[in-house]
């Protein structure tokens, strides 16, 4: 919170672009894992996610899930949510406004599925019950199909909170272009 204060919405949005770039690459990064919030049309909804890759051109995040879950089936019908990410060390909250869409098949999936297969992680997209059923035993069973999905959140805007001593700074990156808002 200490570093020297960016002063242009230029130079902050393209920190922000980098920061996003870091955390997909780098476990510790306090945005590596978000709280993505949607919606079934009359509730919200929201929970903790991992971000695994950012497609700059297409200005796409990339989750990994199990196509049955709640979150895959809210965004089927309501695709728009939104992704927060916190990081004390920048003092700098995101407040993403995506649109979601869930991949099943295709390349993305099958070869990023290539990769998780061999490690610990399969595990989470084996399970021959849906995500959120009623079990007999808490640890997880392992089953034969896969329901390993991919969903992907294209950031249409970018709600930008910093909070610092000197005084806190809001600014809105969006189709619109950048401008300073009251925090
Ligand atoms: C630190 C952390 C990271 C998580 N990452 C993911 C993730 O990347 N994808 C995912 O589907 N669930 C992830 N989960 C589990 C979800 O938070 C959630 O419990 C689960 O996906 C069911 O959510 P849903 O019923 O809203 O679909 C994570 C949980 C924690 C605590």
């Amino acid at each position: 919170m200490n570093e020297p204060r960016l002063g242009q919405l230029a130079e902050i949005e393209t920190a922000v672009w980098s920061e996003l770039f870091a955390a997909v690459r780098d476990k510790g990064h306090a945005w590596r894992v978000g709280v993505l919030a949607t919606t079934d049309g009359e509730a919200a909804d929201a929970r903790s996610v991992v971000l695994r890759d950012l497609d700059a051109a297409a200005r796409t995040l990339l989750i990994y899930t199990d196509a049955r879950s709640a979150k895959a089936r809210q965004t089927e019908r309501h695709p728009r949510g939104t992704l927060v990410l916190w990081s004390d060390a920048l003092g700098w909250q995101l407040r993403l406004r995506v649109n979601l869409s869930l991949q099943t098949t295709g390349l993305a999936v099958s070869s990023r599925w290539a990769q998780l297969k061999m490690t610990p992680a399969a595990h989470d997209y084996l399970s021959p019950l849906p995500p959120g059923s009623t079990v007999e035993h808490p640890l997880p069973q392992r089953g034969s199909r896969v329901h390993f999905a991919v969903l992907e959140a294209e950031i249409v805007a970018i709600d930008w909170l910093e909070l610092h001593a000197e005084g806190h700074r809001r600014a809105i990156f969006d189709a619109r272009g950048r401008r300073w808002v009251a925090p």
